[in-house]
Formats: C-alpha cells, sequence, structure tokens
C-alpha cells in the first residue's frame, strides 16, 4: 500500500474540513459567510505553506481572501499584485531617500542603480500580470513559462539591488533602510515565484 504523505494527509484534511463547513453552512442561514472566510483562509494558509516565507506570504494574502476564495490562479494574480504594489513604494521610497542631503556620492549611486532595477521589476511584474489575466486552458503553458522567466528575472532585479548596498562596508542608517525595504520586496516575489511554479506544475 502507498504511504500516506503529509501532503495527502494536508489535503484531505483540506477536504474534509471544507467539507463540514459546507455542511454547517447549509442549516444555518444567518451568519452562514464566516466558515466560507474561514475555508477561503484556510486555503490561502496551505498554499503559502509551500512558499519560503510563508507568514509574509499570509499576512499579505489574507486581506484578500474574498477575491481569492479557493482560486489558485486569483491567489497567484494576487500574489504577483501585492508583490508589485510592494516594489513600487519601495522605489517611491528610495527615490526620495536619494535627494536626502547627507548622503556619500557611493551611497547616491547605488540608490540611483536600484531605482533603475526596481523600475525594471515593475515593468516585468507588470507584464506577468497582464498575461495572467489573459490565461486560458489553450495558453496555458507558454504563459506560465513568460510568468516564470518574468519572475525569476525581478527576483534577480532587486539581488542586484541588494548587493549593490552590501559593497557599502560602512554601517549607514540608509544601508540598513534600504536592506529592510528590499528584502522585504525579494521575499513576496520569491513567494510569488513559489506560488506561479506550483500552478504551472498543476
Ligand atoms: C490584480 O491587479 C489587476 C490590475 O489592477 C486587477 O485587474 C486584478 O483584478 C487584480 N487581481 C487580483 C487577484 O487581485
Amino acid at each position: 500500500m502507498e504511504a500516506i504523505s503529509p501532503k495527502h494527509l494536508m489535503t484531505s484534511l483540506v477536504i474534509i474540513i471544507a467539507s463540514s463547513l459546507t455542511a454547517h453552512c447549509g442549516c444555518a442561514k444567518r451568519g452562514g459567510e464566516r466558515p466560507y472566510k474561514e475555508a477561503n483562509t484556510l486555503f490561502i494558509r496551505t498554499s503559502c505553506s509551500s512558499t519560503t516565507y510563508p507568514r509574509l506570504c499570509y499576512s499579505s494574502l489574507v486581506k484578500h481572501a474574498d477575491l481569492i476564495q479557493t482560486n489558485r490562479v486569483v491567489l497567484t494574480g494576487a500574489a504577483l499584485n501585492v508583490t508589485l504594489a510592494s516594489v513600487k513604494s519601495t522605489s517611491a521610497m528610495m527615490s526620495t531617500l536619494a535627494k536626502k542631503q547627507g548622503l556619500k556620492p557611493r551611497e547616491v549611486a547605488a540608490m540611483q542603480d536600484c531605482v533603475e532595477q526596481l523600475s525594471d521589476t515593475v515593468d516585468e511584474l507588470r507584464r506577468s500580470i497582464a498575461e495572467m489575466s489573459d490565461l486560458r486552458a489553450s495558453n496555458f503553458e507558454m504563459i506560465m513559462s513568460d510568468v516564470q522567466t518574468w519572475v525569476s528575472a525581478a527576483l534577480t532585479d532587486e539581488t542586484t539591488c541588494n548587493d549593490g548596498f552590501q559593497e557599502i562596508t560602512a554601517a549607514t542608517d540608509i544601508k540598513s533602510t534600504v536592506r529592510r525595504l528590499v528584502i522585504q520586496v525579494a521575499q513576496l516575489t520569491s513567494n510569488a515565484l513559489a506560488l506561479i511554479n506550483k500552478l504551472a506544475n498543476s
């Protein structure tokens, strides 16, 4: 007999919980929405468990639970949207920081390089989101392959941005602020890529 893997066990557990929630819902008309919400958040938690930063994945996506429900394509699209929003705000913050007085020329140069790399990331994520909205059975493999390529490139650009700051040896406030922002963006991107890879292999 085939051994029961933890993954199978988890899937069965989700199905059992989801169906018991649905059963409850049939008899309770008032407040019947709540159990569905629980099934939706459980779906996000389970999907996020296969990413590298599951807690960040969950906290960034749970606010979109009503939209995601238990749809893997919508989940992946939401992860891309959340990542894009974070890249945009980080890039804006970095542009502001680059204009601060008292920065060393090397810091300003690294910051400007980063803004450029993040701008490439924005393009790659935008393209991915646009293609994902066109996803059909007939173009599934082609689009997933494009999106995998673009989001991997986005992750590389973010790493390059961070590496540029690593070369500045002095532990300045700017360096630590930039690191914190870019690490968050890279973690969201890495999570989105994990969800994309999972969807592509489904
Ligand atoms: C992602 O953003 C696009 C563009 O703003 C929007 O049309 C789409 O509904 C969003 N998708 C999700 C899953 O949030």
